[in-house]
C-alpha cells in the first residue's frame, strides 16, 4: 500500500508515522511514504502560498494550482490516480469500516489544508472524499493524516505480526475488546477471573464474548443498539456485572 500525504510540513508526517510498527512497515516495504512539500509547486517565484479569502473573513486559504501540480505530479497515467481524501473538520467521521475500507487500496493520497484551509474548486476537482477524525478543530490536517496512516495501515498484511492481533480488538464487529490483564494473577487485591487461569479455551472464549459485551454496555451503550444481542447473552451480561 502506497501513501502520498501533501502537506506544507512533511517532516511531521515522517517523524510519525517512520516511528514503531508504521516505521518498521515503512523499512520493510509493506507500506509506502511519500510525504510531498506543497510549496515545492508553488507558481510565484517568492513562494508565497496563500492568500486572503474572497468575500472576507479571517485568515488565509491554499491557492489552488500549487495543490493540483503537486497531486498531478505523482502519477502520468488516470489508471495511476491514487484514491484522494482531503482531511477536514467538514468531512465524515473516521471510524473503523472506513480505515477497512481504505486499506483495500492500492494507493491512497491524502491532502492536508493548513491556516482556514484550501481552495474549495481544487478539492471539488481531485479528491474522491473528505474525512475528519473527529467533531473538532485541529491546526492543520497533518494530524489527522497521521491518525489515517496508523489505522489503516494496521490492517494491512504484514504490519502487524498475525491479523489475530486486528480482529480480536474494539470496534472490530461493533463491540469493545473485553478487558486483558497480565501478571501478577492478583495486583493490590483485584484477582484475575478464574477462567482466564483454567487453561479451558473454550470457556475462555465465551467467557472473552460475555465481557466484550459487558465491556461495550458499560463504556459504549450507544454501540449495542448497532448489533443484535440475544435474551441468552443478556441474562449472561448481567450474572457477569453483578460479579464486577
Ligand atoms: N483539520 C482540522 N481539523 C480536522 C479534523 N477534525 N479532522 C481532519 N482534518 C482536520
Amino acid at each position: 500500500m502506497k501513501f502520498d500525504v501533501l502537506t506544507l510540513f512533511p517532516e511531521q508526517i515522517k517523524t510519525n508515522i517512520c516511528e514503531s510498527i508504521t516505521g518498521r512497515a515503512v523499512k520493510k516495504g509493506v507500506i509506502s511514504l511519500n510525504a510531498v512539500n506543497i510549496r515545492d509547486f508553488c507558481t510565484n517565484s517568492y513562494g508565497k502560498i496563500d492568500d486572503t479569502v474572497y468575500g472576507g473573513g479571517t485568515g488565509l486559504l491554499i491557492y489552488s494550482e500549487p495543490v493540483y501540480n503537486c497531486w498531478k505530479s505523482l502519477f502520468e497515467k488516470e489508471e495511476d490516480r491514487p484514491y484522494t481524501v482531503y482531511v477536514s473538520p467538514k468531512g465524515s467521521v473516521l471510524n473503523q469500516k472506513k480505515a477497512i475500507e481504505l486499506s483495500k487500496k492500492k494507493r491512497v493520497c491524502i491532502i492536508c489544508g493548513h491556516y482556514e484551509g484550501i481552495d474549495s474548486r481544487v478539492i471539488d476537482t481531485i479528491c474522491d472524499e473528505e474525512i475528519s477524525i473527529g467533531d473538532y478543530v485541529l491546526t492543520g490536517g497533518e494530524l489527522a493524516a497521521c491518525v489515517i496512516i496508523d489505522s489503516v495501515s494496521r490492517m494491512i498484511d504484514g504490519v502487524l505480526p498475525n491479523e489475530d492481533a486486528f480482529t480480536n480488538e474494539s470496534h472490530m464487529g461493533g463491540v469493545l475488546e473485553a478487558p486483558s490483564y497480565t501478571m501478577p494473577s492478583n495486583w493490590n487485591g483485584m484477582a484475575v477471573p478464574d477462567v482466564l487461569l483454567s487453561g479451558n479455551d473454550a470457556a475462555i472464549e465465551e467467557h472473552r464474548r460475555i465481557a466484550s459485551l459487558v465491556e461495550t454496555w458499560v463504556k459504549r451503550p450507544d454501540m449495542l443498539d448497532k448489533i443484535e444481542v440475544t435474551e441468552s447473552e443478556w441474562q449472561k451480561m448481567l450474572a457477569m456485572r453483578r460479579t464486577l
